[in-house]
Formats: structure tokens, sequence, C-alpha cells
């Protein structure tokens, strides 16, 4: 398309297990369209094993890590990934800290949960992380490249 670089960058949000079992699948996706940022892949699945530890290999020494792969396999996850400007920074910002019980109101977590781990989402913390975990979770076919061509002035 026509945009620039810059607006296409592109991140990785996950609604976890706990986030799909109280039904706030729609309530994520709603606010990201909200913002404006354009959904460029889509799926819902039970998480491998290979894909956790990978997402997660930065964790592997921490004392939370086994928990934190029980619970992202406790269930289905679903996971997009969202382009436009500064999405991987707007998307930490909307997501809120880690967590819930410190998260600020107007956030995801800060609206939903109080826990530190059944937090209800992911989403990437630096562009390069984003790069490397929707190569993770995605094949490069799954992702669409489309742009609003005609809703430009209603954005
Ligand atoms: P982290 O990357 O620090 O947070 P974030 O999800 O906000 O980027 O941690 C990854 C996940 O690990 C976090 O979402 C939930 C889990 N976790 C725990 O269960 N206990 C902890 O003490 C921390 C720091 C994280």
């Amino acid at each position: 398309s026509g945009e620039p670089s810059w607006a296409r960058e592109r991140t990785l949000v996950t609604v976890k297990p706990d986030g799909v079992r109280r039904r706030l699948v729609g309530e994520v996706i709603r606010r990201f369209e909200r913002r404006g940022f354009r959904l460029v892949g889509m799926k819902m699945l039970q998480a491998p094993e290979s894909v956790l530890a990978q997402h997660y290999e930065r964790h592997r020494e921490e004392p939370f890590y086994a928990a934190l792969l029980g619970h992202m396999r406790s269930g289905p996850v679903v996971a997009m990934v969202w382009e436009g400007p500064s999405v991987v920074r707007a998307s930490r910002a909307m997501v809120g800290l880690t967590d819930g019980a410190e998260a600020a109101p107007g956030t995801i977590r800060g609206d939903f949960s109080l826990h530190i781990r059944r937090n209800v989402v992911h989403a990437s913390d630096s562009v390069e992380g984003a790069r490397r975990e929707i190569q993770l979770w995605f094949r490069s076919s799954e992702l669409v490249d489309w742009a609003d061509e005609g809703h430009r002035g209603s954005l």
C-alpha cells in the first residue's frame, strides 16, 4: 500500500486462556479497533508447548515459569497481529502493568484483572520482540496485507 513503513508497525497481542474463559476476546478486539489499529492476523489455538517455551524463553529461570506455562496451556488462546503507528508502545499502554492489581484503571488489565498471572492479555514489549513473536506464532501466509482505502476519511 501507499502507507509509510512507520505506519505499518506490527505487534503480537494474545488473549490468554483466562481472558478467553471470561469472554473477554471481543472486549480486547473492540479496544484495538476503536483506537484505529488494523487487524492483520487472528487465530484461536491451543498453544503448543514449543511455541510457549520460545515465547517465554527469557523467563525460563524465573520461579513463576512453570505456573506461567501451565496457565498458558490451560485452555485456548486467541493470537492477533495488529498494525499501525507506534502500535507496540500504544498496545503496552492499553494493556497496562503486568500485575492486574497494580495496573491503572482504563487499561485492559486495570479494568479486568487483579492477578499477576491471570492478566488477560499479552502484548509484545518492543518492535524487535514483536517481529520475533509474530514469526513464532504466525506463518506469513496467515497475515493479510490490507489498507483501508475509502475508510481513511472516517478514521
Ligand atoms: P513479563 O514479560 O514481565 O510481563 P508482561 O506480560 O507485562 O510483558 O512477564 C510475562 C508473564 O509472566 C506475565 O504476563 C505474567 C507472568 N508473570 C508471573 O506469573 N509472575 C511474575 O512475577 C511476573 C513478573 C510475570
